[in-house]
């Protein structure tokens, strides 16, 4: 018998396989009742081997809920005009309800005019200034993938989030900006902490809520928590081990943060599998949009 605390593990694996499970019952029923396929685009310039296995992933589980995943690969030296030529096409065409293009994207190329071109009502990643806007004052948008899933595991776990501490480590586009936006929509307390912040222990150890995205593995110790804190940890960082073995850990130490925190995402299996599978309900959701259907309950923020 021990009397040790740990906290509760949020198995991000089971939830986002719910997800897909729902999304999938909800691409069923839109082809059985208006004979409508939900499409996915994704953009991959070059040939980063990281970026080839999240692509696959991602048509992988497109099809696997049922809908319609296009691939669209181009070479590394693919110029800007015919990037966005690609994009302009996507955009026009009526079977695509959702437009990833993978980054990061070769130097040579604007990744911020590359975003700025997708049709907003097609840009799944909610990376596009008028989502990134609507967002910043609370309307309705598409809602980048990453922080959706950890808004949903928060959500799950807590209920309402009125009124919580919560503090978000890293300030990235992708993940920490888009974050805090999300849990001030839902009445947190945010702050943003990053690498330049002073005292960020003192901070960190007045959440109620910790996300962690900062990409440095293992390096929010224990001794950070306040007890009984959520964790939610972003980061995927691979490290090798003294014996030479691989292995991937999150930006949190996850063994000394068991003990005090209340509940914690592990890596892998908390937040990472649920990326995909929020790409696969923004995709649901602009399809819905786009045709005047009502958009699925708890699948958007
Ligand atoms: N590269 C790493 N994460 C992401 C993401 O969420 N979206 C896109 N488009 N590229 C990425």
């Amino acid at each position: 018998m021990t009397d040790a605390h740990e906290a509760t593990i949020i198995d991000g694996k089971a939830f986002a396989a719910n997800v897909r499970a729902q999304v999938a019952a909800h691409v069923t029923a839109l082809k059985a009742d208006h004979g409508i396929t939900p499409g996915l685009a994704v953009v991959l310039v070059g040939e980063d081997p990281a970026s080839q296995v999240y692509v696959r992933s991602k048509g992988k589980q497109t099809v696997e809920a049922g809908m319609k995943s296009v691939e669209e690969k181009l070479p590394a030296d693919t110029s800007q005009d015919d990037l966005l030529a690609v994009i302009n096409r996507l955009n026009a065409d009526d079977s695509i309800h959702g437009i990833l293009v993978q980054l990061p994207l070769p130097d040579h190329l604007d990744s911020n005019l590359v975003i700025n071109t997708i049709d907003p009502a097609k840009d799944v990643d909610g990376f596009h200034i008028s989502n990134v806007g609507l967002l910043g004052t609370g309307q309705k948008s598409m809602v980048p993938c990453t922080p959706l899933g950890c808004l949903m595991l928060l959500r799950d776990h807590h209920g309402s989030l009125s009124g919580k501490n919560a503090v978000v480590l890293g300030r990235s586009n992708i993940v920490g900006k888009p974050m805090a936006q999300l849990l001030l929509n839902d009445s947190c307390t945010v702050t943003i902490a990053h690498s330049r912040t002073q005292n960020i222990e003192t901070i960190v150890r007045a959440a109620d809520i910790v996300v962690a995205a900062v990409g440095r593995s293992e390096m929010v110790p224990g001794s950070w928590i306040k007890p009984g804190a959520t964790i939610i940890d972003v980061g995927i960082n691979r490290i090798e081990l003294k014996d030479g073995t691989k292995k991937l850990v999150g930006d949190v130490d996850y063994k000394d943060c068991l003990p005090v925190a209340g509940a914690i995402t592990p890596v892998p299996g908390g937040v990472g599998p649920m990326t995909i599978a929020c790409l696969l309900a923004n995709t649901l959701t602009a399809c819905c949009r786009a045709n005047g259907i009502k958009e699925p309950e708890g699948l958007t923020a």
